[in-house]
């Protein structure tokens, strides 16, 4: 399972941290972090810190040294005062999913300043979503979710508690693999095509569900990654065709097949939950080489908003476009 590293202050006058690494993510078997650790405590600049693990044992750390100049600028770090900014360079070992605590100095019992904690990233806006859209369809139960693109299925894990059953897709075969190996309960893992399976499984479903519909290609080795945004998950992601590089638009994103599907041949209630909706119709938005140029807004409001079977289609928030159909 990998995990993200999500930062947590202990102490409170410490107002902000950065890892300052790109992407921190912990995977299975450990990983040697090599990382820029700056952050601001308005009270002072901290001259030392030393990183213990949760039983208070100081972590093999290469070195934990002031860095004289931020290797990539933090705009907000530069903007606070001087005598608040401390900034160190830190080379360590994480083998497991242990919580890290960065101290004020060596000594047993020092001030500790902030965590860094190994999570499960937590979709909390889809349960804010869900909560909203369940709310607007209220004798409706949905006790089905289906997510398309499962990477490392911190969705379906969290989604898990809140649903009698979780169905997830996933086109790349060993994050399928790895996924269904973690033994979840309540979750089927299926490897294939959303645009091929969502298509089948839409007859198998017997009920009402939720369409969380996030399959695309998130990238691989093939990326320019200093030229994107978007810093890339630590493992290559999938896409159809005929491994040309960069895929075409059509072979990253099966949104437009998922979609006729569900509204074509789903015959329940359903709530489907567009991710990345601000990616559509654009190039190179998340990262150097995505094309979701196949697909337009307008296209998409017009098929949404103007089924027959729409009861409501909104867009949530910057990400997420939110709609809810009535059975056939
Ligand atoms: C953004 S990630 C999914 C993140 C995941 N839903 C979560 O919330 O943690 C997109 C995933 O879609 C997968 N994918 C790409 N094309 C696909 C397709 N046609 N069918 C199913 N999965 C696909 C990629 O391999 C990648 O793992």
């Amino acid at each position: 399972m990998f995990y993200q590293l999500a930062f947590h202050r202990i102490d409170r006058s410490v107002r902000w941290v950065s890892l300052g690494t790109g992407a921190a993510w912990l995977p299975p078997g450990g990983a040697e972090f090599e990382a820029q650790i700056v952050f601001v405590d308005p009270r002072r600049r901290v001259e030392n810190i030393v990183l213990v693990d949760s039983t208070g044992r100081p972590l093999d750390t290469q070195s934990v040294e002031p860095v004289g100049e931020l290797v990539a600028p933090v705009e907000r770090f530069n903007a606070e005062p001087d005598h608040a900014k401390s900034f160190f360079r830190a080379t360590f070992r994480l083998d497991s999913p242990d919580v890290v605590i960065a101290q004020s100095s060596p000594q047993e019992g020092s001030e500790p300043l902030f965590s860094l904690v190994p999570t499960l990233s937590n979709p909390t806006f889809l349960f804010d979503i869900l909560q909203l859209a369940r709310s607007q369809v209220p004798d409706v139960r949905f006790e089905t979710l289906v997510e398309t693109g499962t990477l490392y299925a911190h969705t379906a894990f969290h989604a898990s508690h809140w649903f009698d059953q979780v169905i997830s897709v996933e086109l790349d075969v060993d994050l399928n693999r790895n996924a269904a190996a973690l033994g979840l309960d309540r979750i089927e893992f299926r490897q294939g095509d959303s645009g091929t399976v969502i298509p089948e499984l839409v007859h198998e479903l017997d009920g009402p569900a939720v369409f969380f519909l996030d399959a695309h290609w998130s990238g691989d080795a093939t990326v320019d990654w200093d030229k994107s945004r978007f810093r890339g998950f630590p493992t290559a992601t999938a896409h159809l065709g005929d491994g040309e590089a960069p895929p075409s638009s059509t072979d990253q994103v099966p949104l437009d097949k998922e979609l006729n599907a569900i509204l074509d041949d789903f015959a329940h209630h359903a709530i489907i939950i567009i991710d990345d909706w601000e990616s559509v119709g654009t190039k190179d938005h998340a990262f150097a080489g995505e094309d979701w140029s196949h697909l337009s807004e307008a296209g998409l409001l017009a098929q949404l908003r103007g089924s027959e079977r729409t009861l409501f289609a909104y867009r949530y928030d910057a990400k997420h476009f939110v709609v809810g159909i009535k059975p056939r």
